[in-house]
């Protein structure tokens, strides 16, 4: 049978990541260049030293990507890149460079939305058919939905405020975690997790938020607020005033991820319920993705399992780096998106160059 590839190229937000896949699932090469380091240490992303990163970067994980497929552009059938949703400066990058090499080699252009690319990426190795549901939980987003097809996404639920990883990142940066032996290079949230382990998940008690929603909707704005609110009382209770790490910080990371775990646990809970009340998920075997960064979260993958099976769902998460932001997951989409014959770009005018 005839072979097709394609190139993924994925500059969203802070990582740089470019892969070729082949129309089997076979991952033939991949690069990723990440920013958090910098972004860790500068506190958050600023979005110009994003793009600068990425112009920096583009052009070797790209090339680096192609080499370790041993490719040529000549043999791509395809270019995939993310063009929403994101950083804008962020995604020009992309989306240019993408543009430049499909017009170089007149190859068709795919267009790639960020999320629908995170929640099709277990299709990548995973027998899943439509529909399943998806739990999409990143840095940027915190969504609930049924996937319907490639390009049909029906939403349940989703953040009304911070996401998780958000909360995760803010909250580390305030425990001042990144001092810590071994956590330098770690998002905030996986610095939490690895503290979390040593840690009492019952030693601090958060709130719960929107117990009494009616609806599948997140929020995590209320558990950064408390979790704020405590550290500053025992950094007052200890007479903290520098750079030193409250004490019993494992204890507090732990309770930390379990409050945001359980929050999105029963709002997947109801989810799950309204799933079943609308007939969304008709197929034999019930399925639901989980995916984005925070699920390549441990303590989150087993707590959600358990409210899985107890529906009869059963959970698939894709391996932890397929979770997070990666160029294989764009090229992936691009492949679902070509063998579902939708949004090919035969005519570069349909992509809007954004003016840096
Ligand atoms: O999907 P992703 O790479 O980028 C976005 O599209 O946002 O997700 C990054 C987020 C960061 O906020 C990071 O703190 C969080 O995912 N994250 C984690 C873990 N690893 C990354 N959160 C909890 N536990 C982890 N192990
Ligand atoms: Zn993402």
């Amino acid at each position: 049978y005839c072979k097709t590839y394609i190139l993924g190229i994925e500059t969203s937000c802070d990582d740089t990541g470019a892969a070729v896949v082949d129309n089997g699932g076979n991952i033939l090469g991949e690069a990723l260049n990440s920013q958090t380091d910098i972004h860790v240490q500068l506190g958050g992303i600023i979005p110009p030293v994003a793009r600068d990163l990425h112009r920096q970067n583009i052009d070797d994980v790209v090339k680096l990507a192609m080499d370790r497929a041993k490719l040529k552009y000549e043999e791509l059938n395809a270019i995939a890149v993310t063009v929403k949703p994101g950083l804008a400066l962020s995604l020009a990058v992309g989306i240019n460079y993408a543009k430049d090499l499909a017009l170089k080699f007149r190859k068709p252009l795919i267009p790639i939305h960020h999320m629908e690319a995170h929640a099709l990426t277990p299709r990548i190795e995973t027998r899943i058919d439509f529909p399943y549901l998806v739990l999409l939980a990143s840095g940027g987003h915190c969504l609930l939905a049924a996937a319907q097809g490639v390009d049909q996404f029906k939403l349940i639920g989703k953040g009304q405020d911070n996401s998780p990883g958000e909360a995760f990142d803010k909250i580390a940066r305030r425990l001042k975690l990144i001092t810590l032996p071994g956590m330098q290079g770690l998002s905030g949230g996986a610095a939490i997790e690895q503290l979390a382990q040593r840690g009492d998940p019952k030693s601090i008690e958060f709130p719960n938020s929107l117990s009494k929603h009616p609806n599948c909707n997140f929020s995590f704005a209320g558990l950064q607020t408390q979790a704020n609110y405590f550290i500053a009382e025992i950094e007052k209770q200890n007479d903290i005033k520098g750079p030193e790490v409250i004490p019993g910080v494992a204890d507090f990371c732990a309770s930390f991820q379990y409050a945001i775990t359980r929050h999105i646990c029963q709002r997947v809970q109801r989810g799950l319920i309204y799933s079943d009340m609308k007939e969304l998920i008709t197929t034999d075997k019930k399925q639901m993705v989980l995916s984005g960064g925070v699920g390549s979260n441990m303590f989150v993958r087993r707590s959600l399992e358990k409210v899985c099976k107890h529906y009869n769902f059963e959970l698939v998460c894709p391996p932890p780096k397929l979770c997070t932001d990666n160029g294989v997951m764009i090229a992936w989409n691009g492949m679902e998106r070509l063998n579902a014959n939708c949004g090919v770009l035969e005519d570069e005018s349909a992509i809007k160059l954004v003016d840096l």
